[in-house]
């Protein structure tokens, strides 16, 4: 499973790329609102940390707008993967993006219908919300099972892209299933290299090593 983080902090990106273990970046207009930073600039720094998809979000409402907006974006860097919401004016964005060969990140999906219209949209990525959906009644595992077998049964190539990730339960359960990717925030990620019995090994081991009194 590819792991993305959902951050526009450079500081969190790069301390996961440099673990080695970080496929790519996903932003949306809050997150960039909530960086302080100017979106074309901190997209550019983000991409050239990154080998990876960076995702970098639209926010016209229209067709036209979109892709407008895109044709700014894409000049950014190669990895820049577009983001548009799930609606038709989003679906006829991909279409065309996809056919033109730029990454297309379809986002805000929240129903397996409309992952399938937007793997026949094309799309290189779905976005289902699972946290998002969770907090609405709905069960946002349920969801990712549900694309997983959709886009099985007819072959679809677009990657799922598990996103709204709460917890490391939600990164297991994802895995389980085959999403093919996840992005969560920094937090989220750090987390899942944590495990207390891990801690207390390496502290007797070091307590017992020092009695040694040998180094390497
Ligand atoms: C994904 O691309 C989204 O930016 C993100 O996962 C949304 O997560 P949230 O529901 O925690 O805001």
């Amino acid at each position: 499973m590819k792991f993305f983080v959902d951050t526009a902090d450079i500081a969190d990106i790069k301390e996961l790329a440099d673990t080695g273990l970080l496929d790519g970046v996903t932003t949306n207009p809050s997150i960039i609102a909530k960086s302080g930073r100017d979106f074309m600039e901190v997209t550019r720094e983000i991409c050239g940390i990154v080998d990876g998809p960076v995702s970098a979000e639209v926010v016209a409402l229209d067709h036209a707008g979109m892709m407008r907006e895109a044709e700014v974006l894409r000049k950014i860097a190669d990895n820049v993967c577009i983001k548009v919401p799930l609606t038709i004016d989003g679906l006829k964005t991909c279409k065309a993006l996809t056919g033109e060969g730029t990454m297309v990140n379809v986002t805000l999906c929240f129903s397996a219908n409309q992952a399938l219209l937007a793997a026949k949209a094309g799309a290189t990525f779905i976005s289902p919300f699972i946290g998002r959906h969770d907090d609405n009644g709905f069960d946002g595992i349920d969801l990712i099972s549900d694309i997983r077998l959709i886009y099985d049964n007819y072959a679809y190539e677009t990657q799922i892209l598990a996103a709204s990730i709460r917890h490391g339960v939600h990164v297991l359960q994802c895995a389980k299933i085959g999403a093919d990717v996840m992005t969560a925030p920094p937090a989220v990620i750090k987390g899942l290299f944590k495990h207390i019995l891990t801690d207390k090994g390496i502290e007797g081991f070091m307590a017992d090593w020092a009695k040694t009194g040998q180094s390497i």
